[in-house]
């Protein structure tokens, strides 16, 4: 009844849309090539001694200018915990090991979306030196160890390659990544040049160093052999209580500082922050795209994840969000208004303002306007879903058509169906759901309930507005309703009725 084609579609949906869906909040690729972090670059290609690298990223820290009971590093952007963009960083760098500085509390939060980081705990929140210090001894192996920051999203892997290749070609004990920003506030400020310079917490500043525009970015890579005993010398500032990295960087006698955009710098400490994080993401997700060959008519109102694909001659209208692991095929057409969400779009497509999780739409299938595809579903090549339709957990097998006002849910349909308007599965009695299984050919008419579980065999016909309970064989048409009446006459004498009455 359902052809291998179809079938092999039915098994792919499962495996998107498992029963108990765990999909957000995690790193999309954990440690791999993530599109979202810039443009490739040769610090991208991992040369053997990448891979002498530790990439530790402090998330320690209690976040409380986000007013959120929610770890700092754990809000989203663009789709994806915001740790995961220095995550990603390290993966592509090669980075031999990767240990993420946390909070006890926060120990479980953070390494369900962690992939394999090491996870380091810091008991006393006592500043990012003392934070880099609890990296334990085993994990002190490698030649050279770069800093990353939970809370500095925007950085590129291009930044980062020339920071990295900057220590390694003066062979330095440390190089900073500073930038010149508009307003210095909440950043250390970078004095003093090259070997001499130094950063000054906002906190320790005067109001001349106060002024100063080039801040610390709080990336930093170092030599390992100098970086372990410097910090065991560190003290705590008199001042905060705190012990600084920064003052690291200011006792390492070979030094240096590179700088990188304004952009590339943003730390995230509030909401106001996340939200310009998520701004500049979504620019370089849209140009990027855009590079590639995807029409995209309007960035200031399109949301494409960090994890998302489009193929090239894809058009995507205002108004739209592809969000999690979705993929759009070429020349596909999306929007205005869709969102869509972890969900596989084939090649020549249509979306109109619809609503899509967890489905698999073949090539050249038109959905929309107004749809919502649930879970598990998926419409095979050359069908059409059209409007006000709601689609849950089905197959809809090629060629098909679905076009007006429905529901169809834990249905399978086979190929060159016709669902007549208004047509709904009854799948659910309150306790159980059930299955309705629509042969090839079939044509439902209009206002047709299909009580499942109930089976339309190839080629059936059900009658405009039956209510079908039982089975349907094979090429015969059901028909479930009485026989249309005509009372002759009845409309004149109510007429009459009326008038008399209301004298
Ligand atoms: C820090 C830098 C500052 C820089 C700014 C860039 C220091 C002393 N200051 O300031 O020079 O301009 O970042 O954004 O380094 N963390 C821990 N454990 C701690 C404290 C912090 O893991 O005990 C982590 C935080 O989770 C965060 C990062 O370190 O990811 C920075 O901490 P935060 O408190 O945000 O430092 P800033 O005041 O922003
Ligand atoms: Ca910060």
């Amino acid at each position: 009844m359902v052809g291998r084609q179809p079938l092999e579609l039915l098994i792919q949906v499962r495996i998107l849309a498992p029963e108990n869906p765990q999909s957000r909040g995690r790193c999309y690729n954990p440690g791999h090539q993530m599109p979202a972090t810039g443009e490739p670059s040769s610090a991208s290609r991992t040369s053997p001694r990448t891979r002498d690298m530790l990439v530790v990223v402090l998330a320690a820290g209690d976040g409380t200018r986000m007013r959120s009971a929610r770890p700092k590093v754990l809000h989203e952007l663009a789709g994806q915990p915001m740790i995961c963009y220095p995550l990603a960083l390290a993966g592509q760098l090669g980075a031999a090991r990767v240990a993420v500085v946390h909070a006890p509390a926060q120990r479980s939060a953070i390494a369900a979306v962690t992939g394999d980081a090491l996870l380091v705990a810091q008991r006393q929140r006592l500043g990012t030196g003392h934070a880099l210090n609890r990296v334990p001894q085993p994990l002190r192996g490698q030649r050279e160890v770069l800093v990353l920051y939970g809370d500095v999203p925007l950085l590129t892997l291009e930044t980062l390659g020339r920071l990295v290749e900057a220590r390694r070609d003066g062979d330095l004990d440390c190089v900073l990544l500073a930038a010149e920003v508009a307003d210095p506030r909440g950043y250390g400020r970078v004095l003093g040049e090259g070997a001499l310079s130094r950063i000054v917490e906002e906190v320790e500043a005067t109001p001349e160093e106060a002024a100063v525009r080039l801040v610390n970015t709080g990336v930093c890579v170092f030599r390992a052999e100098a970086l372990w005993p410097a910090l065991r010398r560190l003290r705590k500032s008199p001042r905060s209580g705190e012990y600084y990295l920064t003052d690291v960087f200011g006792s390492l006698p070979r030094r240096a500082v590179i700088t990188c955009s304004e952009e590339e710098a943003l730390g995230v400490n509030d909401r106001w922050q996340l939200a310009e994080a998520e701004r500049v993401l979504r620019h370089r997700r849209a140009r990027q795209l855009a590079l590639s060959g995807v029409t995209i008519v309007d960035p200031e109102t399109t949301y494409i994840d960090a994890a998302v694909t489009v193929e090239a001659e894809a058009r995507i209208e205002p108004f739209t969000f592809l969000r999690g692991q979705t993929t759009i095929g070429a020349g596909s057409r999306i929007g205005p208004f869709a969102e869509i969400t972890d969900c596989r779009i084939g090649r020549d497509c249509s979306i109109g303002r619809s609503h899509l999780v967890q489905s698999i739409v073949e090539e050249g299938v038109e959905v929309g306007p107004f749809n919502k595809l649930r879970a598990g579903s998926a419409v095979a090549r050359g069908s059409r879903i059209g409007s006000f339709v709601e689609i849950k957990n089905t197959l809809v097998g090629p060629d098909s058509d679905v076009h007006h006002f429905s529901y169809l849910g834990d249905a399978v349909l086979g190929r060159r169906v016709n669902i007549g308007a208004g047509t709904v599965t009854a799948n659910y009695d309150g306790a159980r759901k059930s299955q309705t299984v629509i042969g090839d050919g079939v044509f439902i008419g209009s206002d047709s309930t299909l009580v499942a579980p109930v089976r339309i065999g190839d080629d059936a016909y059900t009658a405009a507005g039956s209510v079908i309970t039982l089975d349907v064989e094979p090429g015969s048409l059901a028909i479930e309703r009485n026989d249309q009446r005509a009372v002759k006459g009845w409309s004149r004498r109510r007429r009459k009725s009326l008038a008399k009455n209301s004298r």
